[in-house]
Formats: structure tokens, sequence, C-alpha cells
């Protein structure tokens, strides 16, 4: 099959080269000429583990291309993938359409013979229906399909998520469409994923409810851990002990500072507005959007106290800056909630993450960035996991104390063991567990 893949942001390039690695002829468009640039010298623009090397295979294998111009590509596709992003409109939350929309006229003006247009962004509902009267208007002799395909891919986890996916979407209606994402995915077959068809509002519909639940779950544990440090309880044992009743699982019950990323935060809300537009609000989604930003807010909170409540003039070491380990992503992390409340509080702040710095200097004032773990610890009256990179599981703990001013640290992510951590002699907080 030959696939043109609109937009090579996150989803766009895992998605293109994974579709070549399952031996599609791919070319990936861009309007970004300097990202396209980078990318034929084989430079990521995200940090995605084994996506480098994913690309150069295929791309040596000629099964995968880069273009600015995407006149060809669409021209010979069997499929056109629109993989542009969907961020919030500024002011009411909606998903802002306005790339996928200028996508889907490209296509509408350069397409030719049988083309299925499939979206990969995360769109409301109803937007294939428009995608489908953008193209029918500009090009009413047009032969095409309109499918929904949504992803499910986590970052940091993406290439395994698109190649071992626990099932597969596609929301149309035309048999020919059908036949050519069948064709696609025909790879999958072999460790017998399930490739469910459905309608096309249903397959929008079943992105955003399966992100809204997935941060409701979380949420929900979140709230559970609160209650354990109030009655004395362990929210990793809560967690276990309902997380073995299969119809709970255990997946996504792990407490943390609140959800953050691209998709979480951005799709609880536009599926929030969605259904209030719709006349059928979900209370459920609204409630656990407002509890995971005021959760977020309220970590620096949890800091001052480990400090005694007064955080002038001490320094605070900030252990991870994105909004969940092995991506650069820093999106909506809570990290951007709790350096500035910790530094208009009158603290110094301190950090490091290993691949989110540079991204992070963008976006946050104030920060001290360091060359790594220990230089931000250094001279620290706290040190705060923020987020769980493996390297912060194995920290030098003797080494810490000493770099520290005093022996506290808040893990909120539980990286550590409490009783461990007491005998060393560190004060220290997590999330959920008795102290
Ligand atoms: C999420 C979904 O997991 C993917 O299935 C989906 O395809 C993707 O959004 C998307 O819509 O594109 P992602 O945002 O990459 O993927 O990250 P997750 O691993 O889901 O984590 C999201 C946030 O929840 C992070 O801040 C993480 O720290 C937090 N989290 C996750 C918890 O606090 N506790 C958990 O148990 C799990």
């Amino acid at each position: 099959m030959r696939v043109a893949m609109i937009g090579t942001g996150y989803v766009g390039l895992v998605s293109g080269a994974c579709f070549a690695d399952f031996g599609h002829t791919v070319t990936c468009v861009d309007k970004d000429a300097s990202k396209i640039e980078r990318l034929h010298q084989n430079i990521m623009p995200i940090y995605e583990p084994g996506l480098d090397d994913l690309v150069a295979s295929n791309v040596r294998d000629g099964r995968l291309a880069f273009a600015v111009d995407g006149a060809e590509a669409i021209r010979t596709a069997d499929a056109v993938f629109i993989a542009v992003g969907t961020p919030s409109r500024r002011g009411d939350g909606h998903a802002d359409l306005s790339y996928v929309y200028a996508a889907a006229e490209e296509i509408a003006d350069l397409m030719d013979g049988f083309t299925v247009v499939v979206t990969k962004s995360t769109v409301p509902v109803g937007t294939g229906d428009e995608i489908e009267r953008i193209i029918r208007q500009r090009r009413p002799d047009a032969d095409f399909a309109v499918v929904s395909n949504p992803e499910f891919l986590r970052e940091g986890a993406a290439i395994g998520d698109f190649k071992r996916p626990d099932r597969v979407v596609v929301g149309t209606n035309d048999e020919r469409a059908r036949a050519v994402m069948a064709e696609l995915y025909r790879p999958l077959n072999l460790n017998e994923t399930p490739i469910m068809f459905t309608g096309r509002r249903t397959s929008e519909l079943i992105k955003y409810a399966a992100n809204a639940f997935l941060a409701m779950k979380i949420t929900f544990i979140n709230e559970v851990a609160d209650l354990c440090e109030a009655v004395g309880a362990d929210v990793q044992q809560v967690a276990r002990g309902i997380g073995l009743d299969n119809r709970i699982g255990s997946k996504f019950l792990h407490a943390g500072p609140g959800y953050g990323g691209s998709c979480f935060p951005k799709d609880t809300l536009a599926l929030v507005r969605t259904a209030t537009d719709a006349g059928s609000p979900l209370k459920l989604i609204e409630t656990t959007v407002a509890i995971n930003d005021a959760r977020k807010k309220a970590m620096a909170d949890r800091v001052a106290e480990a400090l005694g409540g007064e955080l002038k003039g001490k320094t605070v070491a900030l252990l991870g800056l994105t909004f969940k380990p092995n991506t650069d992503d820093m999106r909506d992390a809570p990290s951007l909630d709790v350096a500035p409340a910790l530094i208009a509080r009158g603290a110094r702040v301190q950090a490091f993450d290993p691949e989110g710095m540079e991204e992070a200097a963008k976006l946050l004032d104030g920060v001290v960035f360091t060359d790594g773990p220990y230089d931000a610890l250094a001279g620290a009256d706290a040190a705060v996991i923020m987020t769980e990179w493996n390297q912060f599981r194995a920290l030098d703990l003797d080494r810490i104390k000493l770099l520290l001013k005093q022996p506290v640290m808040v893990d909120l992510r539980n990286v550590y063991r409490p009783e461990d951590m007491r005998a060393r002699g560190f004060r220290y907080f997590s999330i959920g567990r008795p102290l």
C-alpha cells in the first residue's frame, strides 16, 4: 500500500515509520522545511526510544521518505492520513481543527483515484463528516472515503504500542475503505490484534472516551491516595487490592501529582465541551478535570509542609520536569504548576531532567537548570521527585544526604519505600502512604 502521512509530529512520525516497517511505502509530509531537513539527516524532532533507528532503517530500505511538498505522495496514495495537531482552542477548550481542515483542503486538491482519507489526529465527534463535506465541495468528482482511525500510543512506548496494540479501531461504513484499512494493518493479524470496525462517529468517540476513562481512573486513585493519608492506609496496596479484580484492572492506578501530557488534559476538556454542546453533559469528566487541575497546583503545598510551612529562603531540587519519563514533552506537566508556585512562595528552584530541560527552559522562568541530578541537589533543603525517570530510582542516597542541607525528600511518584528511606535517616514524604 502507498501511504501519505500529513504531519510529522508525534503521531504522524511514529505511525509513518511503523507503517513503513510493516512493508508499506510511506511519505511523511510536513510544511516545516527545517523539520523535514533534519529528518533527512535522521535527527528526530521528538525524543522517543527506538524511533531514530526505525526511521533510519526504513529510509535505507526505500520504504520511508520525507517531503515538504505533498503533491506526489497524495496523488499516488491509497490512504492519506491526517496526523496534524489539534491543540485546545484558547478560551473555550474546544479542539482547534484549523490544521485538520487545511489538510483536508490540500488532500482534496491533490488526490487522484480512489483515496481513503484517514483521521489519525484526535478529532471531536463529527469531524469526519465535516472533512467529507470540505472535500466533496472542492472536488465534486472525487472518489474517496473518510475514515476515523484513532491512535492509542503512549509517549515513550509508542512503537511497541503501534506494533502490539490491544486493538485497532476503524470507523467507516465504506467497504472499499475497510479493505484498504484491513490491508494496512494486516501484519497485526500475526499477533491476533482485534481490528474493530465501527461507524465513524463511534470511532471518534471511542478515542475520547478511552482517554477520559483513563484520566478518571488516575484521578480516582489520586483521591483515594489523599484519603489513605488521612486515615493511615497505603494507596499502593489499595491499588493492588482493587486492581487484581479483572473488572477493574491494575493499570493506571498509580497515584501521583496529577496527570499531564499532550493528551489527557486536552482531550478531557474537549470531550466535556462536546458533551455540553450536545446537551448531554459528562459530569464525571468535568469533575475529573477540576480535581486534576487543583491537584497539580496543590503539590507545591506538600513541599512547603515538608519544610515546615515556610519556603522563603529555601532551595528546592526538582528531579524530573517532563509529564512522565522517556519523553522530552513538557505539555501540561505538573512541574509547570509546581515550580512557579514554589518560586512565588520565595523558594529557589534547582532542577534537572534527562530530556526535558531544553523545552522546560522556554516555559519556566527563574528555575536554575543543572547538569545532573546531584548538581540540582547540592545545597538544597529538599529533594522533590517530580517524574519517575529510571535514573532517579537508583540514586546514591548517602551522597544525596551529604549534598542536601537537610535530609528531606518529597517523592511525588512513590519511587522509594518509606521504610527504607526512614532507615537511611531521611524525612520522607510520598503520595498516599503512611509516613
Ligand atoms: C495517553 C494514553 O495513555 C494513550 O493511550 C493515548 O494514545 C495518548 O494519551 C494520546 O491520546 O495520544 P500519554 O499522554 O503518552 O498517553 O501518557 P500516559 O502514559 O497515558 O500518561 C499520562 C499522564 O498520566 C502522565 O502524566 C502520567 O504520569 C499520568 N499517570 C499515568 C499517572 O499519574 N498514573 C498512572 O497510573 C498512569
